[in-house]
């Protein structure tokens, strides 16, 4: 089975590290043209020039804080300039924010929920009309598992990502007359920049292996995944061959979440 995504455009959320960066450099190997978003210029800059080594699709920049609708506007304006239309859309950009609910403002609320969710509404709403006319379109919202299993101390993102679910939910519904299709990938452990700064605070005793392998111990599959592991099951979903898989959430969680 080859999975390919020739002529096809995609815009990556948070494409500059960890995940994001895995799905940029799956999918412009696999021949797609990748507009990649974060908000940081210089490691967008060497992520843009690793994906882009040996790559069959091109890969571009846009320095986007997702969580600000007129930045969202500016770069889908530049991705379509550069590109000329949008296939594929990956709201993946996001930080890990869980704290006891009465500690949460109504700051913490509105940022959590701009990123999270209000940057999936505003980009899909943006891609949609070419999708439509095209009749071909890929969304896929990365979230966690906290989506479907909430925990106790896991606001304000198990919230902002179980509305994350329900909007790729209505979108899939509306999408499939067009051939837009629409999935959720619900993330429990996987080896991003994230852990290494992680590791970074907090683990300054222990080496980075062993401190992923004690994050893997109560996975059932007895580890952390992989970015390229995601990155894989991204491109399929995006690919001609994930034609009739829409409007489900996916656990890329080792076996993690106790709900199907
Ligand atoms: N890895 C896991 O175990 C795990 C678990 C649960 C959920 N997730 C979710 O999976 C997604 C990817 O996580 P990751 O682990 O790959 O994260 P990561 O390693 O921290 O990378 C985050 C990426 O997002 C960008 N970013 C952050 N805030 C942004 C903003 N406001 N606008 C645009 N870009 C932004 C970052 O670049 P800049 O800082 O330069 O903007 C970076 O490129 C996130 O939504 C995360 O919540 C991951």
């Amino acid at each position: 089975m080859e999975v390919r995504l020739d002529g096809r455009t995609a815009i990556i959320t948070g494409a500059s590290k960890g995940l994001g960066f895995a799905m940029a450099k799956e999918f412009a190997a696999s021949g797609a043209h990748v507009a990649m978003l974060a908000r940081t210029r210089d490691t967008l800059d060497e992520a843009v020039a690793a994906v882009s080594q040996g790559a069959s699709g091109q890969a571009a920049g846009f320095v986007c804080d997702v969580a600000r609708a007129d930045e969202i506007r500016t770069a889908f304006d530049a991705v379509i300039q550069r590109f000329g239309k949008v296939d594929i859309l990956i709201n993946n950009a996001g930080i890990s924010r869980a704290m006891p609910s009465e500690q949460i403002t109504d700051d913490i609320w509105q940022e959590d929920l701009e990123l999270k969710l209000f940057a999936a509404i505003r980009l899909s709403r943006l891609v949609w009309p070419g999708m439509k006319e095209r009749k071909w379109g890929r969304i896929i919202n990365v979230l966690n598992s906290g989506a479907k299993a909430p925990r106790a101390n896991g606001a304000p993102t198990a919230v902002s990502r179980a509305a994350g679910m329900a909007l790729m939910k209505v979108l899939s519904n509306e999408g499939a007359p067009h051939g837009i299709l629409v999935n959720g990938m619900l993330v429990g452990l996987i080896d991003s920049d994230q852990h290494v700064r992680r590791h970074r605070r907090e683990g300054a005793n222990v080496s980075y292996d062993d401190f992923k392998a004690k994050m893997g111990a109560g996975v059932p599959l007895g580890r952390i995944g992989r970015p390229e592991e995601f990155a894989a099951m991204a491109c399929l979903l995006c690919s001609d061959l994930g034609g009739f898989t829409t409007g489900t959430a996916i656990n890329m969680d080792g076996g993690a979440t106790p709900v199907v």
